[in-house]
């Protein structure tokens, strides 16, 4: 990794004080380092846009242009094109919810959704819900208005209600802004919210009289198990957010927000302040991308690609990683999430990790107070078996040198040995 030249800022004094608060991503420093050629990356949830057949996209861009080139080219509405809005809800059906298009506003990525939301809903010192770990783009977005981020822990059913229950009652009817949940294959935790528990989550919802923010851009991304209803598909006042990027790619940064009609008017004044509206030409491409049968084939095949990494994640881990690694098991998505003793701290081994060729995210970045130093993001979506079969040996190895000492330091006594649990 690159050392950080400390520069002077004349303008220090100048920033508005809520900039303290928001923290760079943790990943996408890493991105210098995890661009070596030597380096395996663990570190960023990169879809595997080379699957997405350019010669499709190269179509849909063309005939958007031939056919459709003066909107395309010129500005559009604020809440995106009718025709992206109707494309979004015939997705949303498929996967069990029943939208209309006026309950549908296009952004840019479901990370402009998220800084709406932050700018509609938080002032300074408001409580906001998120498990913890959760979503760090969410913590940078949110922090930017100066929350009091509440963060409830997850199992592998997910959020553990229990908890939430708790946290409402200490706070009390409407002491929160929101609750914001990731419920499909988390990021980082990779576990999925059980049925049970999303029934629960939203009868909290209403005895407390607190919105949920329902974060859904891995759902259409399993890998085994049954389809587990969206919250949205249960109770029409959950905000839902949604995303292209890993059902197309990344690069056209279109997402969106479905959410009760009065909150859609105030996200759709924001949206107006942050950026006029959205790309129209990356909507008209995504229509004409979607309009045929070939984007179910390779969301398959993205699907298989994702499904053989994640086995050969996991079979690698099992094989190189020490016995006192706890890691999730998840049936879609990107990211493995693992635990390790409270000794390790994951922020201080990134380094000799780097030096050995591989990355990934310390887990204390997933949390807004520091907490999760003895954990780490695996993303098994972008490196190929075999690369993550090395990597996860290369990091078993950096991990074994430190756990060596510290069972050194047990064996004599100097430390205490952590309780046993899952992670
Ligand atoms: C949980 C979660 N929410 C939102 C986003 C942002 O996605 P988009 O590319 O749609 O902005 C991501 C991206 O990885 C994510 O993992």
């Amino acid at each position: 990794m690159g050392t950080a030249r400390v520069v002077f800022d004349r303008w220090a004094d100048r920033y508005a004080a809520r900039l303290a608060g928001v923290r760079s991503s943790a990943v996408r420093d890493l991105f210098a380092a995890a661009s070596r050629p030597d380096m395996i990356s663990f570190a960023g949830g990169m879809p595997e846009v080379s699957q997405v057949p350019a010669t499709a996209v190269a179509r849909a861009a063309h005939d958007a242009m031939l056919h459709e080139g003066a909107q395309a080219l010129q500005y559009g509405s604020s809440e995106g094109r009718h025709q992206t809005r109707a494309l979004i809800v015939e997705l949303m059906a498929e996967t069990g919810v029943r939208v209309c298009a006026d309950d549908v506003v296009v952004t840019a990525g479901a990370q402009q959704a998220l800084d709406l939301l932050g700018k509609t809903f938080i002032d300074p010192g408001d409580v906001v819900i998120t498990e913890g770990p959760t979503y760090l783009g969410a913590l940078q977005a949110f922090s930017a208005y100066q929350p009091d981020i509440r963060s409830i822990p997850l199992d592998s059913d997910g959020m553990r209600v229990d908890l939430l229950e708790q946290e409402l009652a200490r706070l009390g009817p409407r002491g929160a802004k929101f609750i914001y949940t990731i419920p499909n294959f988390h990021n980082p935790g990779g576990v999925t919210m059980s049925a049970e528990r999303r029934r629960r989550l939203l009868e909290l919802s209403h005895e407390y009289d607190v919105p949920v923010v329902e974060d859904d851009p891995y759902g259409r991304l399993r890998f085994e198990g049954g389809h587990v209803k969206a919250l949205r598909a249960l109770d029409d006042e959950v905000i839902y957010l949604g995303t292209f990027s890993k059902i197309f790619a990344p690069g056209l940064r279109l997402g969106w927000v479905v959410a009760p009609r009065p909150i859609l008017a105030k996200l759709l004044l924001v949206k107006q302040g942050a950026d006029l509206c959205g790309s129209n030409f990356a909507q008209v491409t995504a229509e004409r991308y979607f309009s045929g049968t070939r984007w179910r084939r390779v969301l398959q095949g993205l699907t298989r690609t994702y499904a053989e990494r994640r086995d050969a994640m996991l079979a690698a881990l099992e094989e190189h990683f020490p016995p006192e690694a706890r890691w999730t098991r998840p049936e879609g998505g990107f990211f493995v999430w693992v635990e390790l003793p409270p000794y390790v701290d994951c922020q201080n081994m990134l380094a000799e990790a780097v030096e050995h060729g591989v990355a990934f995210v310390p887990g204390d970045g997933f949390f807004p107070d520091g907490r999760g130093r003895n954990c780490m993001r695996l993303a098994f979506c972008y490196a190929e078996p075999p690369a993550i079969e090395e990597g996860i040996r290369r990091l078993g190895e950096v991990l074994e040198d430190r756990l060596e000492l510290y069972r050194a330091f047990i064996a004599a006594g100097a430390i205490d040995a952590p309780a046993a649990g899952a992670a």
